[in-house]
């Protein structure tokens, strides 16, 4: 029988992308096929950095409008040598997550079994946080300008936007997330010692919220300073919250603390449900690796899976993750992970090892 039908728009992008979207693609349909509780209905967009070249656009006119009809987008990856980063992001990933309203992009991170952390002393458990990312506004808030006041004398400016609005409704759903953790525990991350007006206000509005939430316990570090207690004493933390730039790099050490950067999953989530919330790994393109089949797909099967999560199909999702578990701890790893496994392995090895489970 089946409880669900689920349209998902795809867009594999550029360089791995494309390869570990193949990979989440192929392990969701196992899933379908073996569980019986659901149908996917993919639609594949073919939006990246060669059909820019090729075309001169990465999103349809009504691209947006498209997206809009689906119950959840999957994104792999975007950005080529070939075009300025900048266009690459502003072009496709970046007006998804602003014109969808994701407004909180949310990152586990933790160590899998089999995997280690290049910590020296820090075990499976002694890592297990969640980043809540400001998705919206922030540093990434895309205002500013370039001014070549004079001949070889060009002024760039870049505004970061903080308004209580969004700083509300990013700080009440990391309370939120916080609470549903045993630890019940919530770091917020700053910088407002040297930036004194945004961050001042992204502070005072943190410990406003933080009275609705007096059950979980707060607080606050300087993102320099945060860099060194996630390397010295990562069980100290558990739940974090942090602006877009800042949650950006530290998710990135976050990741490479826990074993790789090809492991970690993102949610870009609009928790109003009013538009479709899109999942990916936070890893880019890696051009150096690409066409290789060498890309750890992990990141990407467990961000598929809190896809799911969201749909609605918890269960699922949890033998989704417990099956990628399985794996790594079996020793079938990727280069990254220390491993020499391909890509195709790991995802036939979590295939075959949902079979199990039903
Ligand atoms: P990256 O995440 O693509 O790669 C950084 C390093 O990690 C590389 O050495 C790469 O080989 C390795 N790596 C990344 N994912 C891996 C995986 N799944 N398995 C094994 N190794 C993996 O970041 P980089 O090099 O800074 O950016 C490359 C391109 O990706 C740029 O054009 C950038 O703008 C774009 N980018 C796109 C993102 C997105 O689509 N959301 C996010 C980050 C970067
Ligand atoms: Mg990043």
């Amino acid at each position: 029988h089946v409880e669900s039908y689920f349209k998902v728009g795809v867009i594999a992008g550029d360089g791995i992308g494309t390869e570990i979207t193949e990979s989440a693609i192929q392990v969701l349909q196992k899933l379908a096929d073996v569980s019986g509780s659901f149908v996917w209905e993919f639609t594949h967009y073919d939006w990246s950095s060669d059909k820019y070249l090729e075309r001169g656009w990465y999103m349809p006119e009504d691209g947006l409008e498209q997206l809009k009809r689906h119950d959840a987008i999957y994104f792999g990856a975007v950005g080529s040598p070939k075009v300025p980063d900048h266009i690459s992001l502003w072009n496709l990933i970046l007006p998804i997550r602003k014109t969808l309203t994701q407004y909180i992009n949310l990152r586990p991170t933790r160590i899998l079994p089999g995997t280690s952390s290049p910590l020296k002393s820090c075990q499976i458990g002694d890592l297990d946080w969640v980043f809540v990312r400001e998705n919206s506004e922030g540093e990434y808030a895309g205002h500013g300008g370039i001014t070549e006041v004079a001949p070889g004398n060009a002024i760039g400016t870049e505004l970061a936007i903080f308004s209580q609005a969004a700083c509300e409704r990013v700080f009440r759903f990391a309370f939120d997330t916080a609470r549903s953790r045993p630890r019940k525990k919530l770091t917020m991350v700053t910088k407002s010692n040297a930036q004194r007006y945004g961050m001042v206000l992204w502070d005072k509005i943190f410990w406003e919220i933080a009275k609705e939430y007096p059950d979980v316990e707060t607080d606050k570090m300087l993102v320099d300073a945060m860099t060194v207690r996630m390397t010295l004493h990562p069980k100290s933390l558990d739940t974090i919250v942090a602006t877009n730039l800042h949650a950006d790099i530290l998710t990135d050490l976050a990741a490479a603390l826990s074993g790789s950067i090809g492991i970690a999953p993102s949610s870009n989530l609009d928790p109003t449900r009013r538009n479709p919330s899109m999942f990916e790994p936070i890893h880019g393109s890696a051009p150096d690796i690409a066409g290789k089949g060498v890309a750890n797909p992990i990141g990407a099967l467990w961000s598929a899976a809190e896809m799911l999560r969201w749909l609605g199909a918890g269960r699922e999702a949890d033998e989704l993750v417990k099956s990628i578990e399985t794996v790594t701890e079996a020793g079938v790893r990727t280069r990254d992970l220390g491993g020499v496994a391909t890509t195709k392995e790991v995802t036939d090895t979590v295939c075959k090892e949902l079979e199990n489970i039903y």
